[in-house]
């Protein structure tokens, strides 16, 4: 196998090295393009641009894999657990017993938030964004935290990120009891982490609220499916950020804000609110995709299908389905969105559109509707996909900070706008 490819250019030849990835990845290194050709390469949306050298997680778009740490992530989802998961992804291997516990109790004994932080909750409007807040909140974290701020001081870094893995939940459990005017909720160490979260958000001071182990349960894998997805745009921000040296709190901060999007985080949300649009009108889907296949407005998609990577089913979508019909069936919730949104999927898999677009359901077609049945609000849907993807933002930007190769982002551009002209006077223009 060649291990150069060779680009030839106003009659000038450049032999440029291919660097294989594990799995099979083929990459060509223009690393020297600009310097030795004074070409640079063009790829909006970084399609197939490759910023960095990652060992954190794989994915095959065209068979539909996805491996944390070359573990498949059918076998996470039923054997083990966000926090485990969350160490597999941070430190590279499956924790040995012993240090998972230390991590787990680390986690357990940094949920409070500082009670500073609960006064910035009375400055944001009842109706703000949970996704604005958390964003706002974890980006405030620093200020708190400015003892452990050191990029290059591993005991600093190990103590942030016990920090934002722990805070993250009540923070976000915090903006749900604000928009609602419920007092907060203190968490409680006796519980995990998932059945924690879920009690921040629903106990009241007024009565005990028990925490049924299997919803718990669901919410963990909820969590796991979504702790990373190797450069999605989130994580490349807060690779991007973190590159100019900024600390763990102001690049987590930005991935918040990068998820939110509905094109990215946002689309949980944007699957149940479309669902329930399309029912609205009594439509049983068919009007709504043909405004989808005619591209009837800008924006008009069939939110939940299609990902940049995957050409195939996402495998994290197949286990959601199968979750989301056993939740359903648990709460006893009548299942109308869930019914339209099968029958939307078995439309769209069978039609030339779809088909030939390779568009199929992605994370967030059923997720949402798992979400809903929990009672947990829709705009509150982006701050569940944020908790469970900080491990794999932290995981990259540990990785970023440790990398040799790794510098400042900072990509070019090719310049379209005006060549050289003169300043005119504003009487003369
Ligand atoms: N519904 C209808 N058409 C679609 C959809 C969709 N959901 N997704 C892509 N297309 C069409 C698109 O219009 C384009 O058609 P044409 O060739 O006629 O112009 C073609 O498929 C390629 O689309 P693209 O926008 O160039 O593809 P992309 O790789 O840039 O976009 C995506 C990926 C996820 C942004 C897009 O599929 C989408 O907007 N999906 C809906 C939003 C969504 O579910 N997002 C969650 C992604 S998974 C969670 C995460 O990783 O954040």
């Amino acid at each position: 196998m060649a291990d150069t490819a060779r680009i030839a250019l106003d009659g000038k030849e450049l032999d440029l090295p291919v660097v294989r990835g594990s799995a099979g990845e083929v990459g060509i290194d223009i690393a020297a393009l600009r310097r030795d050709s004074g070409a640079i390469t063009v790829d909006p949306g970084y399609a197939n641009t490759g910023s960095c050298r990652s060992a954190i997680t794989f994915i095959d778009g065209e068979q539909g894999v996805l491996r944390y740490r070359g573990i498949p992530i059918e076998q996470l989802a039923e054997r083990s657990h966000f926090l485990e998961t969350a160490m597999l992804l941070l430190d590279g291997e499956l924790p040995a017993r012993e240090a998972l516990g230390s991590f787990m109790s680390h986690i357990t004994y940094h949920t409070m938030v500082h009670e500073d932080v609960r006064s910035f909750y009375e400055g944001f409007p009842k109706r703000a964004h949970p996704m604005a807040i958390c964003g706002a909140v974890v980006g405030a974290l620093s200020t708190f935290y400015s003892d452990s701020l050191d990029m290059h001081d591993e005991r600093q870094v190990e103590i942030s990120i016990h920090r934002l893995i722990a805070k993250l939940p009540t923070i976000v459990a915090y903006s749900y009891k604000h928009s609602i005017g419920q007092p907060f909720m203190y968490p409680r160490n006796d519980l995990g982490y998932a059945a924690n979260f879920l009690h921040m958000m629903f106990a009241t001071p007024c009565e005990d609220y028990v925490v049924d182990a299997q919803i718990a349960r669901t919410m963990d894998t909820i969590f796991l499916l979504h702790a990373d997805h190797e450069q999605n745009c989130s994580a490349s921000t807060v690779r991007m950020v973190g590159s100019s040296m900024a600390n763990l709190f102001a690049s987590i901060a930005a991935g918040v804000h990068a998820l939110w999007g509905p094109l990215h985080g946002g689309a949980n949300q944007a699957v149940v609110e479309m669902l329930r649009q399309i029912l609205a009108t009594g439509d049983r889907g068919s009007d709504y995709l043909d405004k989808v296949k005619n591209k009837a407005a800008a924006g008009v998609r069939l939110m939940g299908f299609g990902h940049r990577v995957y050409k195939n089913f996402d495998p994290r979508a197949k286990i959601l389905k199968k979750l989301c019909f056993e939740v359903l069936d648990r709460v006893h919730a009548s299942t109308p969105l869930l019914d339209l949104a099968v029958e939307l999927e078995e439309i769209a898999l069978r039609d030339e559109y779809f088909i030939s677009r390779k568009l199929y359901p992605n994370v967030d077609f059923y997720s949402g509707i798992i979400l809903q049945a929990l009672g947990i609000p829709v705009d509150m849907f982006p701050t569940l996909f944020t908790i469970g993807r900080l491990p794999g933002w932290i995981a990259h930007w540990h990785e970023m900070i440790r990398d040799p190769d790794a510098r400042l982002a900072r990509p070019r551009q090719i310049y379209t706008g005006p060549t050289q002209r003169d300043y005119v006077a504003i009487d003369d223009r």
